[in-house]
């Protein structure tokens, strides 16, 4: 999570301010270090030395001391404004809109005009504008992906927005960045910028209907459509719980649990069996299923694709 590796025009609109700031102060510190050594040096107190002449109420030096700061500020003030006002500006028209909503303690991301949903991976395409709008359900968050752009944060009631392109294909990782609860370190996020037509694919993907499952994995659908998980989860066609993620999809992702865990059998199964143990103050609760159970739900959750 590199804030001096930009990746997109927001992130490199930032950089070029943090650089003017840096290099300002760098140089003021060069003159005032400089200063005070020479100062130190040239009037060190030698035995039997005079004392120096005194100056006092000099208007010229006074005048030049409250002029030069006045300049240093107008200087890093005139680039920060711009960059403020080009980044809260309006979007581009063919901008991809996308809802981001921060939950304690996961993302859900909404593509509204493509009838997509998912959580904690968001996949943008490279090169074309994102318009994310930024609210959730609880507490306030603040969604920060350092190589895309600046934080946002995530106020229940209000509507923030942020808005970036994505340079090129990649994967960029996020985290909350406001103090949100017990696992707000582990409300992390993945940002996927795929090539236009790996999007297009990544998208199609997402709306198609998942496929019966066999087996082990019919066994954990089975679990799941008899257990509390239809209560709190969608899978398009077989439940529409809105209160945990939409798991339509859940076997595309590469990470469990925003970001914290790979989204492995192993992983989630453990995950299955007792969520809280692995991300503190979870609110989904263990469920009491056995080890083979939990298996075979997991078996099931990653055929999902
Ligand atoms: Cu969400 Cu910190």
């Amino acid at each position: 999570m590199s804030t001096v590796v930009g990746r997109s025009d927001f992130a490199r609109d930032i950089l070029y301010v943090y650089g003017i700031v840096t290099w300002a102060t760098v140089v003021i510190g060069l003159v005032v270090g400089g200063a005070l050594a020479w100062v130190l040096v040239r009037f060190r107190d030698r035995p039997g030395a005079p004392l120096p002449a005194q100056t006092r109420g000099h208007t010229l030096l006074e005048i030049a001391w409250t002029i030069a700061p006045a300049l240093v500020l107008l200087v890093i003030a005139i680039p920060t404004i711009h960059v403020i006002f080009r980044t809260q500006g309006a979007v581009a028209r063919d901008a991809l809109q996308i809802r981001v909503l921060g939950r304690q303690w996961w993302w859900e991301f909404r593509y509204p005009t493509l009838e997509v949903v998912t959580a904690n991976e968001l996949h943008v395409p490279a090169g074309r504008p994102v318009a994310l709008t930024l609210d959730g359900p609880d507490v306030i968050h603040s969604f920060w992906v350092p190589q895309l752009g600046g934080k946002r944060d995530v106020v229940p009631g209000r509507l923030n927005r942020l808005a970036f392109t994505a340079e090129s294909p990649g994967e960029y990782r996020g985290q909350c960045a406001e103090f949100c609860g017990t696992s707000h370190a582990n409300m992390g996020l993945r940002v996927i910028v795929d090539a236009p037509d790996a999007f297009e694919r990544w998208v199609a993907a997402q709306k198609a209907t998942p496929a019966e499952p066999a087996g082990l994995a019919a066994e954990g659908k089975a679990i799941f459509t008899r257990s509390a998980c239809v209560g709190c989860h969608t899978i398009r066609g077989v439940s529409t719980g809105t209160l945990g993620p939409d798991l339509t999809t859940f076997g595309s992702r590469g990470t469990l649990a925003a970001g914290i865990l790979p989204n492995t059998v192993e992983t989630v199964t453990a995950w299955l069996k007792n969520p809280p143990a692995l991300k503190p103050g979870a609110k989904m609760p263990a469920l009491g299923l056995t080890d083979d159970q939990a298996r075979a739900l997991a078996t099931y959750l990653l055929s999902l694709k």
